[in-house]
């Protein structure tokens, strides 16, 4: 993939998903879409530096432009854990500072760390010297009571007195009391305004906007305002969208039909089955939604989800389900 860094190539990202954006998921996606970025779902210094490394960090050559997500507050840690990411190959690493779950929380990482912009400094700092990859950060407007536009200012201010050029904004409020993250990303409203204010004060900033982007309307308008848009929840239930994207905003003419993606499947079960005993079920998940309001999509998505868990790797689930649908 020709991925030129340059500012009028379009910037379109798959959001980093815990437990959604694996890297099964991640090849899937790249066969609809050879252009977007693609994040790792966040990784914690603490398992990487001590866990099964190559568990968290392998990955398919053809996932690039990948991006790995760190989640942690302390800057040696990160910039080991940075360090890593690089060797491993990695485009770029991404510090998460917008997670509000409680277990985030007591680890002081996610988007408490917005609270502390000072430590997300320090980290981001360490971070760069490590590497020479870019070092991003993905945050939210704010966080509980505090007054967004002062906040999100100080704290843009703060990190990118580091060098770090690049913000990837969920344009809503994290309350760390009273809502689950589910709730998180859908009660506090969104406030694309104030993040269209900071690029007009920031224009030097590369501010990617997320939350919320739904359409091709959405993701045409958005790239006029910001420097790029990140994607999460309608790429993981309609990934057939990116085939969308492709076409419009890539100007790609050779995208892949749902067929032909769902066949391709095949050989990588199996390979992942063989090599690493990965369940067939444990990549098939990700594929429910491929014919997302197609004729055929419920016994699709039936049929996947009676029969995956009883394929042993040699992969018949995807072919018998391709033949149920045509029933
Ligand atoms: C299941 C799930 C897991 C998520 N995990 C992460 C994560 O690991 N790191 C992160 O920065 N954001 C995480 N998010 C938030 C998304 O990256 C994104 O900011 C959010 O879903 C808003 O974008 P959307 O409206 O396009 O989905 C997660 C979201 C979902 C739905």
């Amino acid at each position: 993939m020709n991925q030129e860094q340059s500012t009028f190539y379009p910037y379109i990202a798959i959001a980093p998903m815990m437990d959604w954006t694996d890297r099964h998921c991640r090849y899937f996606l790249r066969l609809i879409s050879p252009n977007v970025r693609l994040f790792t779902e966040m990784v914690t210094t603490g398992a990487l530096i001590h866990g099964d490394r190559d568990r968290f960090l392998r990955y398919d050559p053809t996932e690039k432009y990948l991006a790995l997500q760190l989640g942690g507050d302390d800057p040696q840690a990160l910039a080991t854990c940075a360090k890593m990411a690089e060797d491993y190959g990695y485009d770029e690493v991404n510090l998460n500072c917008g997670c509000p779950s409680d277990r985030v929380q007591n680890g002081n990482f996610g988007a408490c760390l917005m609270a502390q912009p000072d430590v997300v400094a320090r980290a981001v700092d360490a971070m760069q010297r490590a590497v020479s990859i870019p070092v991003t950060v993905k945050c939210r407007i704010a966080i509980d009571d505090y007054e967004e536009r002062p906040f999100l200012k100080s704290f843009l201010d703060s990190v990118s007195a580091t060098g770090c050029r690049e913000f990837t904004i969920h344009a809503r409020k994290a309350w760390l009391k009273g809502l689950s993250p589910k709730e998180n990303r859908d009660i506090p409203p969104l406030n694309y305004d104030l993040v269209k204010e900071m690029k007009a004060d920031y224009p030097s900033l590369r501010l990617i906007l997320n939350g919320g982007i739904k359409t091709l309307e959405d993701t045409q308008q958005h790239l006029k305002d910001f420097d790029g848009v990140m994607i999460g929840r309608e790429v993981y239930q309609n990934p057939y969208f990116l085939a969308t994207l492709e076409e419009n905003i890539f100007g790609n003419t050779t995208v892949s039909t749902r067929d032909h993606v769902a066949r391709a499947m095949i050989p990588y079960i199996q390979h992942q089955n063989k090599t690493y005993g990965t369940p067939t079920k444990t990549i098939t998940r990700h594929m429910i939604g491929l014919y997302h309001l197609q004729p055929g999509a419920k016994k699709w998505r039936r049929y996947i989800s009676e029969n995956a868990h009883k394929d042993k790797g040699d992969d018949t689930v995807i072919a018998d389900a391709l033949a149920f649908m045509s029933q």
